[in-house]
């Protein structure tokens, strides 16, 4: 069987800070790597995610606009550039259920929390006042249902007495950071 010596054209969607794509994109420029990050789309202007992508010349787009349209262009997009993986890291929006019916290409997505336990937001918040043990973080792919896919990758994270929301988002944000490029790179 023939083995592609191609990296696979990621596009990553966010909504802001933009970690997760630094650390995606840092991970590509290793020998490891089976991905290349080719597309940037924020639904926000200005955010810290695409000022980052636009220092690395990755092509950028900011689609301030109603949901509708941000799926329409990021959609020409996706299919213009030929990407194969879409990633979504820190992206606050839910896609419709059209847009994932429509992209034939696998959507993934990084969550803060063990899926299914906390879905959605201020997943810290609930995972602390519920006393729970450990938190952590899910890659998962992407349905039409929220944060409800396949997991792909978990891995946990002590919650101590003396952990806060952000004590405890920061440490799992370390692990996102580990586990979204092997996830990503197992999909590839
Ligand atoms: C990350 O913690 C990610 O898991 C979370 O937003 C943060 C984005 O950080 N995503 C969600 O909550 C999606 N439901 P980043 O912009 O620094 O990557």
């Amino acid at each position: 069987m023939a083995i592609s010596n191609f990296k696979k054209k990621i596009a990553v969607f966010l909504s802001g800070r933009g970690s997760n794509l630094k650390n995606l994109y840092k991970f590509s420029k290793t020998k490891s790597s089976k991905f290349t990050i080719h597309l940037v789309i924020s639904n926000k202007k200005d955010t810290k995610g695409i000022l980052f992508s636009k220092s690395k010349k990755i092509k950028s787009y900011s689609i301030d606009k109603k949901m509708s349209e941000f799926e329409r262009k990021s959609l020409f997009l996706i299919s213009r550039e030929n990407i194969d993986v879409i990633c979504l890291a820190g992206f606050m929006r839910i896609l419709s259920k059209t847009f994932v019916q429509k992209c034939k290409i696998p959507i993934i997505n990084i969550h803060p929390s063990l899926l299914p336990k906390y879905k959605g937001l201020k997943t810290h918040a609930r995972a602390i006042e519920n006393k729970d043990v450990y938190s952590g973080c899910t890659v998962h792919h992407v349905t039409s249902k929220l944060d409800s896919g396949t997991i792909i990758l978990q891995k946990k994270v002590k919650i101590l007495k003396k952990d806060t929301a952000t004590t405890l988002s920061k440490k799992v944000l370390k692990v996102e950071h580990q586990i979204y490029p092997i996830a990503l790179n197992k999909i590839c």
